[in-house]
């Protein structure tokens, strides 16, 4: 992917220095409640997919042949619950690199008995590269990522280019993206990267109202706490 560094810039950090990939998150170790333990104890073997160098076959893990969508950071999981609950004959690949939100997500899955969700924990730049083989998604949701605020953070946003290209190149024809931010400056880089990828149309002209199917996110209350504005795009797949 061209935002891996290869020429170290000014004030790289050791990490940029040495040529990695820069990543949108943080690693962090995070507190796990008792009741997420006992998810994650429970549950992980039966909703948990384990990262792996080449694509399994998604059907083996669902209940349900059906078209997939993939979440990318779900956070404690509670938007990616609603919507697989509301929208059953879908599958749905959540992707987050978090225990305690993994474990809030399998607490879910198994309190609403939710049949069409399985998790990835792991980077979701990998998970595309190595476990998604191209057109096999039929849309994927990206709901607040880190906004990364700071001008010299920008470069961990998740929304550039080349990530934009490698998605799309993940997505059926007919399928879509959908992102979704209450950070104005990430909302104007969102609109323009988006609508520079030639295999993506834009569904409105510019923002688009949020999506019925779309309940309010955890991190989006917060920001609406804040005074924030809200801005949802919606892009169809060509
Ligand atoms: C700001 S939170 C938003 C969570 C949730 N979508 C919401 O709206 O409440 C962003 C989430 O994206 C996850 N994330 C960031 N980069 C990621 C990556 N490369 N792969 C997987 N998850 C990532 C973070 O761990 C975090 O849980």
């Amino acid at each position: 992917m061209s935002n891996r560094i290869t020429h170290p810039p000014e004030n790289a950090s050791p990490s940029e220095a040495k040529g990695r990939r820069i990543r949108s998150f943080v690693t962090r170790a995070g507190r796990v409640t008792p009741a997420q333990q006992r998810a994650l104890d429970e549950y992980a073997p039966l909703f948990c997919i384990p990262f792996s160098s080449s694509p399994p076959r998604f059907q083996n893990y669902f209940g349900q042949e059906a078209d997939l969508i993939m979440e990318i950071g779900f956070g404690m999981g509670e938007t990616t619950a609603q919507i697989a609950e509301s929208i059953p004959d879908k599958n749905f690949l959540a992707v987050d690199v978090h225990s305690p939100g993994v474990g809030s997500l399998l607490k879910q899955i198994g309190e609403r008995s939710l049949e069409n969700v399985r998790i990835i924990q792991h980077d979701a730049v990998d998970v595309l590269t190595h476990m998604i083989s191209p057109s096999s998604l039929y849309a994927a949701h990206l709901f607040f990522p880190d906004p990364w605020q700071k001008a010299r953070h920008h470069k961990r946003r998740l929304i550039q280019p080349p990530f934009v290209q490698l998605l799309t190149s993940r997505i059926r024809s007919g399928g879509y993206v959908h992102c979704a931010t209450d950070w104005e400056h990430y909302a104007l880089q969102m609109l323009t990267v988006l609508e520079g990828e030639p295999f993506l149309e834009n569904t409105s002209n510019g923002f688009t109202p949020r999506p019925h199917y779309r309940p309010e996110t955890k991190y989006e209350k917060r920001g609406k706490r804040l005074g924030h504005s809200v801005w949802d795009l919606v892009f169809a797949c060509r």
